[in-house]
C-alpha cells in the first residue's frame, strides 16, 4: 500500500482533553507533547519521508500568557532532550515559521537541532513554531524581492522553493485531530493536492495505531491531481 511521502498533522484538542479531566490546559499540552514523540517514532518506522507538525501558529500568541509560555517551555525542553534523541535515528530537523519573533533561548535550541542534523539522511521532521501559511508566502515573496527577482517571470517553482521547507515534497496527507475540519493557515500552499484525514480523537489520545490507520486510509485514496482518471 502506498505510504504518503509527506504527512502533516494539526495536533488539536489538547485543551479539551485537559478540561474534560478537570485539569489545567497546560496538562493537555504536556500529554500532547508525549503523543508527538510516539507519533514521530511511528512515522520513522512507517518510512514517512517528511513529517510536519503544527506546534504553534502565528495566531496562538493571542492565548493567555501563561498558556503561551507553557507551550514554549515544552518546546524548549523537548528541543534539548527528546528531539535530540531523534537525531540519533537519522532525523533531519527543520523549523517552519518565523524564528525572529521567538526568544533567544528558543532560537538557540532550534538552531542547535537544525545544525546537529543538517547532514542527516533520515526522516525530515518539520516543526512549525510561530508559523502561518499566509506569513510563509509573504516571507517567501520578500526573500525573492531581496534577490532582485524579476516578478514578471514569477512561477510556482521559484516561489515554492522560497517557502519554509521549500525543498520538501508537497504534503500528501494532512491529519487533523479533535473533530475540527479546517486547515487553520497550516501549509496552505503545500497542501494544494493533499488528502485530508479527520478524526474526532483529541490529540493527547491519538495513538500509534490511529496514525497507522490514517496512513492506511491514504493508501486507498484515488489521487488524480486534476486529471479525469481516464473516464470519458
Ligand atoms: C491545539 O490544541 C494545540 C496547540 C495549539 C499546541 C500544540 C502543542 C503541542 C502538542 C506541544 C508541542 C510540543 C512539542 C515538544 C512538539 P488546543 O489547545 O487548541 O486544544 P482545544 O482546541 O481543545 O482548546
Amino acid at each position: 500500500m502506498a505510504v504518503p511521502n509527506h504527512v502533516g498533522i494539526i495536533m488539536d484538542g489538547n485543551g479539551r482533553w485537559a478540561i474534560g479531566r478537570d485539569l489545567a490546559r497546560k496538562e493537555g499540552h504536556k500529554k500532547g507533547a508525549n503523543t508527538c514523540m510516539d507519533i514521530i517514532h511511528t512515522a520513522i518506522d512507517q518510512q514517512v519521508k517528511v513529517l510536519s507538525l503544527y506546534a504553534f501558529s502565528t495566531e496562538n500568541w493571542t492565548r493567555p500568557a501563561d498558556e503561551v509560555s507553557s507551550i514554549i517551555s515544552l518546546l524548549d525542553l523537548y528541543l534539548q532532550t527528546e528531539i535530540l534523541a531523534f537525531l540519533k535515528r537519522g532525523v533531519k530537523f527543520v523549523l517552519l515559521g518565523d524564528r525572529s519573533k521567538l526568544s533567544a533561548k528558543t532560537r538557540f535550541w532550534l538552531n542547535n537541532a537544525e545544525k546537529l542534523s543538517v547532514k542527516n539522511k533520515g526522516m525530515k521532521l518539520q516543526l512549525a513554531v510561530n508559523y502561518g501559511g499566509k506569513d510563509d508566502i509573504i516571507r517567501g515573496i520578500k526573500s525573492l524581492a531581496a534577490q532582485q527577482y524579476d516578478f514578471s517571470q514569477i512561477n510556482e517553482q521559484d516561489l515554492g522553493g522560497m517557502l519554509d521547507g521549500g525543498d520538501s515534497p508537497p504534503v500528501d496527507l494532512m491529519i487533523r485531530t479533535s473533530g475540527e475540519k479546517r486547515l487553520s493557515n497550516f501549509m496552505i500552499w503545500q497542501c494544494a493536492y493533499a488528502e485530508f484525514y479527520f478524526t474526532d480523537t483529541l490529540w493527547p489520545d491519538f495513538t500509534q495505531a490511529a496514525f497507522i490507520e490514517a496512513i492506511n486510509t491514504f493508501g486507498l485514496r484515488d489521487r488524480r491531481f486534476g486529471d479525469s482518471g481516464g473516464v470519458s
